[in-house]
């Protein structure tokens, strides 16, 4: 239906609490791209949560291939959410409570123009909760710190752990390129293991260019060779100030990217 005219339930949970987990997945060429592991992250997600949802792999790739059919755009863009489900609001959840499966499907924004411009951040400390590996809609800490960065007047917002290293930005993952060799900060707990921060692990490795998971300092950060922000959306895009301070954009990022095209795009 109709984006306007599809409606959730006041106390649906996801609303009331944000008691809901969520995926972006996209397609390239009208395949929809590694959606084996964005739905493997979803399930995870789910059980960290312990939301028990009746669907299979099978059945949540059909919803999804059949949407995308249906919306007939040339590149889609498709949003799940999923929710505890709809109850008289409260902490508790009753028994009985179903989830609620709510999945959005949009054209692809283009990347290109912020690709090509490059991105500034700012850094803030990271202040979120203590699961930021669980794709839970509670992003209030992420709205704030990137209306921070816009009134800032950058383009995005990285999050600073307590002992000075960096987490990842308001949606993206961030890597460092220094001496030719890629540094990211590890999964675990302070980070979304972005699924497109994996597949540039992997173009990087192909491309014979060592790549490292690791904690990068902000003073790497800001005096690293080059730096690159990536998600499912943004695809890769170069940081070209922190804090102000310019830092260096080579040629490696670019390269990277058509690796990861080239693999994974085309
Ligand atoms: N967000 N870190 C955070 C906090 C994110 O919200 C995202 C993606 C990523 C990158 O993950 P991936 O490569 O799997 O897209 C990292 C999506 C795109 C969003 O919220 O719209």
């Amino acid at each position: 239906m109709p984006l306007e005219q599809a409606t959730v339930p006041v106390e649906d949970r996801g609303y009331q609490f944000a008691d809901a987990v969520y995926e972006v997945v996209r397609t390239y060429r009208g395949r929809l791209f590694a959606l084996d592991e964005h739905l493997a992250r979803l399930f995870r997600s789910l059980d960290a949560i312990q939301i028990q949802h009746p669907y299979t792999v099978d059945q949540l790739k059909s919803l999804i291939g059949e949407a995308i059919q249906r919306a007939g755009f040339a590149e889609t863009m498709v949003y799940i959410q999923i929710s505890r489900g709809v109850a008289k609001r409260h902490r508790g959840v009753p028994a009985g409570c179903e989830p609620m499966f709510v999945m959005t499907v949009r054209a692809v924004p283009d990347s290109r123009p912020l690709r090509e411009r490059g991105a500034t951040v700012i850094t803030v400390p990271d202040n979120r909760w203590s699961r930021c590996d669980i794709k839970s809609v509670a992003l209030l800490a992420n709205v704030l710190a990137y209306q921070a960065a816009k009134h800032a007047g950058a383009t995005d917002a990285i999050f600073i752990a307590d002992d000075g290293t960096i987490n990842e930005a308001t949606a993206a993952n961030v890597f460092i390129i220094r001496n030719g060799e890629l540094l990211t900060p590890p999964e675990g707990p302070k980070i979304l293991s972005g699924i497109t921060r994996g597949k540039i692990l992997e173009a990087a490795r192909a491309a014979g260019l060592p790549a490292a998971e690791r904690r990068v300092t902000k003073a790497e950060l800001i005096g690293a060779d080059e730096a690159f922000l990536c998600s499912t959306t943004a695809e890769v895009v170069p940081i070209r100030s922190v804090d102000g301070q310019k830092i260096g954009t080579g040629p490696l990022a670019a390269r990277i990217y058509d690796q990861f095209i080239r693999m994974f795009a085309s």
